[in-house]
Formats: C-alpha cells, sequence, structure tokens
C-alpha cells in the first residue's frame, strides 16, 4: 500500500497550494471571532500565553502526524486509518479517529456557517453605511436586533451553506487554490490597518496589556480546556480535516516546514484581530467578556470612525466571509470523501446529502440566539448553567472531541506505527528534528491533553486533598 502514489481524489499542484489551503483551512472565524472572544472572557494574558504554548507544542507536533497519516493513507480520514492500522498490524478500532473527525466536522460546521452568515449579512450592513459614526450602544443595538432575526440569521446561514458545498461539489483543488493565494494576503493587509486605527484610540495600551500581560490568578481549568481547545480547532486539527489535506500532498514535500508555515500565518492572524479588537473595547467602553457577539460589536465601531470606513468595513467583512468559506470546506471534505469511496456516490451528490445533513443541524445555533435562547439543556450542571445549543455544541467539539481526536492521532502516530514508517514518511532533514517530534509526539502531546483534562475535572484538587 506504500505505493499508493495518488488519492482516488487528486493532488495538489504544488507545495505552496498545499501551504494556502492548509492556511486557507486553518486561518478563519476560529482566528478572527472565536480567539478574541474567547480570550477576553478568560480574561487575556495569561489565557492567551497558555494558548501559544498548546499551539507550540501540542498543535505543531500533532499537525505534522496528521499530514504525515493522511499522506500515507491517501484516502478519506476512516479509510486511512483503518488501512495505516492494518498495514502496522493494529486494531481495526484506529478507524474511530475517522469517524469521530466525521461527526466533529458535521457538527462544527452546523454552527460555524451560521456565524460564517452573520458575517455576510454584515457585508450588506457595512455597505449600506450602517456603521458610519456608529458609537459602543449603537453596535450593540444594530448585532442585538439582527440576532434576534431568526429569519434573517437562517436566511444567511443557508446562503452560506450553498456556497460551501457548491466548491466542495466541484472538488476541493479547483478553483480553491487560486482564491486563497489572494484573499489570504489581502486580509491580512486590512488587519494591519485595522491594528492602526486601534494604535491611535487611548484604549491601545490598555487592550496590549490586557492581551499580552498574564495574571495566572486568572488561569483557571476552565481557561486551560478552553485555551487548548482552541488551539486544535484554530488549526483545524484533531477530526481528519488535515489528514485529508494531507492526503493530496505530493510525495516529496517536506511536512515539518509547510507545517511551520501554517502554524505561523494563524497565529499572526489571532493575534493581530486580538491587537485590533482590545483597544476598541476599553476606548469604547465595550464589554471584554461579550462572547460571541464581540467583533461584531467592536469592529463596526471602528470602520465607522476611519475616512474610508464604508469600503473598508465591506471588504472586510467580505475577506471574513471567504476565510470562513475556505475553514468550511475542509470541516466537510473528510465526510464527502467517505461518502464517494465507501458508497460510490458523485461528489455532487454526496456534497449535496452532507450539506443538507448540516444545514438542518445548523438551526439549534440560529435559533440559540432568539427563539430558544433560554433553552439550556444541561442547565443543572454549574459549569453550563448558562448553556445555549450553540454553546453546548461549540463546547462538545472544540473542547472535547477535537482534543480526543488529536490524542488518539498523537498514540498512533507516535506509538504505533513503526519507527521506520513515520521516519520515512516525515523525512525531516533538520538535524535532531525527528527524535524532537517523536518525543513531543510521544509523551508532551498526549500527556498535555490528559493533564488539561484533570485540571479541569478538578481532579487535581480532589487528589491534593486526599494526599
Ligand atoms: N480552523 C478553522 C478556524 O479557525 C476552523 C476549522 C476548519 C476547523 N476546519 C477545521 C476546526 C477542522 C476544527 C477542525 O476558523
Amino acid at each position: 500500500m506504500a505505493e499508493r502514489k495518488q488519492s482516488i481524489h487528486g493532488q495538489w499542484s504544488s507545495r505552496l497550494a498545499f501551504i494556502m489551503a492548509a492556511t486557507g483551512s486553518a486561518v478563519g472565524l476560529g482566528n478572527i471571532w472565536k480567539f478574541p472572544y474567547i480570550a477576553g472572557e478568560n480574561g487575556g494574558g495569561a489565557f492567551v500565553l497558555f494558548y501559544l504554548l498548546c499551539i507550540v507544542l501540542i498543535g505543531v507536533p500533532i499537525m505534522m502526524a496528521e499530514v504525515m497519516l493522511g499522506r500515507r493513507g491517501r484516502q478519506s480520514p476512516i479509510n486511512t486509518m483503518r488501512e495505516l492500522a492494518h498495514e502496522e498490524s493494529r486494531h481495526g478500532f484506529w478507524q474511530i479517529v475517522g469517524w469521530g473527525g466525521v461527526l466533529a466536522g458535521f457538527l462544527i460546521l452546523s454552527y460555524y456557517s451560521v456565524i460564517a452568515g452573520w458575517a455576510l449579512a454584515y457585508v450588506l450592513k457595512a455597505f449600506s453605511g450602517a456603521f458610519t459614526g456608529i458609537g459602543g450602544e449603537q453596535s450593540k443595538a444594530l448585532f442585538g436586533g439582527f440576532t434576534n432575526d431568526a429569519y434573517a440569521v437562517g436566511f444567511w446561514h443557508t446562503v452560506f451553506m450553498i456556497i460551501t458545498m457548491v466548491v466542495v461539489a466541484r472538488g476541493v483543488r479547483h478553483g480553491l487554490e487560486k482564491a486563497v493565494r489572494y484573499l489570504m494576503p489581502a486580509l491580512l493587509i486590512l488587519l494591519l490597518v485595522l491594528v492602526g486605527y486601534a494604535m491611535s484610540t487611548d484604549g491601545f495600551v490598555t487592550g496590549l496589556k490586557f492581551l499580552f500581560a498574564p495574571d495566572f490568578s486568572k488561569l483557571s481549568g476552565d481557561a486551560m480546556l478552553e485555551a487548548m481547545g482552541h488551539a486544535f480547532f484554530t488549526l483545524s486539527l484533531g477530526m481528519g480535516a488535515i489528514m485529508i489535506y494531507g492526503s493530496y500532498l505530493p510525495k516529496n514535500v517536506s511536512i515539518a516546514k509547510t507545517t511551520f508555515y501554517v502554524a505561523g500565518a494563524d497565529t499572526l492572524v489571532a493575534l493581530l484581530a486580538g491587537m485590533a479588537i482590545f483597544p476598541l473595547v476599553f476606548t469604547y467602553g465595550l464589554e471584554s467578556s461579550a462572547g460571541p457577539s464581540l467583533i461584531f460589536q467592536t469592529l463596526p465601531i471602528a470602520f465607522g470612525n476611519i475616512p474610508g470606513g464604508v469600503f473598508l468595513a465591506g471588504l472586510f467583512f467580505i475577506l471574513l466571509v471567504f476565510a470562513a468559506w475556505t475553514s468550511s470546506i475542509s470541516l466537510i471534505e473528510p465526510a464527502v470523501a467517505w461518502l464517494v469511496e465507501n458508497r460510490g456516490m458523485k461528489r455532487i451528490t454526496a456534497s449535496l446529502w452532507a450539506g443538507v445533513v448540516t444545514w438542518l443541524l445548523g438551526f439549534a445555533t440560529v435559533f440559540s440566539f432568539n427563539i430558544w435562547s433560554d433553552v439550556k439543556p444541561l442547565s443543572g450542571l454549574a459549569t453550563f448553567e448558562k448553556s445555549t445549543l450553540f454553546d453546548l455544541l461549540d463546547y462538545l467539539t472544540a473542547n472535547i472531541m477535537l482534543p480526543l481526536g488529536g490524542f488518539l492521532i498523537a498514540i498512533f502516530a507516535g506509538w504505533l506505527m513503526t519507527r521506520k514508517s513515520s521516519k520515512e514518511e516525515l523525512k525531516i532533514k533538520f538535524p535532531y528534528g525527528y527524535p524532537v517530534w517523536l518525543f513531543l509526539v510521544r509523551f508532551i502531546a498526549p500527556g498535555a491533553v490528559i493533564a488539561v483534562f484533570i485540571v479541569k475535572t478538578g481532579l487535581w484538587t480532589w487528589a491534593k486533598n486526599i494526599f
């Protein structure tokens, strides 16, 4: 099977194409929408530092492992894991990584698409001049008015789902490669413009301090789990998205180098987004812990107060939609590839089915912000007292399913694959690169996942009390 040179679904045209696609998958709402709001909810500095630590020690080695497994298996994650387990004479159990990933992909995309729909709606609002001269209260009201309208939110969710599935149906390698190449740099430039505006506000220093000065008393077990979960989420790890992109990667490309580029670009975008947003939060007296609405409340104020703001705001939200789009595609690709491989479906039929299921699921999130905002299914449990369906979906996927998936990937790649196989596939040229990777993927990454779960569940305090 090591003979398989290409996936039946095709191959990237070059190394750059893979970097672009993987960056497209990684950079998305997670960086610009989610990172700032969870950093805000968890008190900033210490959370951010812990998140960066997770990226380096857990994210990077697991990303290399995922790309490696994908390229070796050259199929959908389910079949890749089955075949690699067989090849290494391991139990078929390992397919669970693929199945869990498909499920996580559906669940994540269901809410991801709703938030991307918000961004779509904000493109129109921006161009209509709705942000001109806007202040904190008005911006809040504008957002509240919009998300209260289940029809509007549902409509934009539907539009986003359709554009996603059209690209998936055509095959991810057509069009996507080229689009990402221009849009990512444009997004970066716009973020720099926003950071520039943030620098001119009174709250700039307060904002930076909030983001970068760590106060470890604020780092609770919950915050640590959230930071770790987000490291997986933002790098698209733990569910097979990067694995399947790896399966389209030509044989001779260096996995380590490409991983560094992708993780670096992803982290840069998240930090810039934070630097653009928190100064505004403090300048305009907004809540740093506003939650999912944070960027939709803050950024309009910035755009409403800078020259050319109408145009720039429109452009920004368009780019945000594109960033979300290139991420969404990777969330559903594992499921679609599996339907094509195992159910003999055409890509278009597979995309249609996967799309309809996700679209329907998405309404749980659409309604979480309006007619079901009081539905709190787990209100009996302290942690989830205030959690809506959207909050629960986000928690289950990002904080539990992805870290578990990543844990299993690390164990498989580090312990169950022979060194000969992983060494041959990774071909790390950097001196000591391979042993360092092996150490991280065997001990540090899985150990850290378990440690965070232990701290979070309070097992730690419990154990301390006993001894
Ligand atoms: N990484 C993307 C973001 O930050 C979201 C995403 C795309 C994702 N594919 C994924 C998250 C796979 C987890 C798993 O917006």
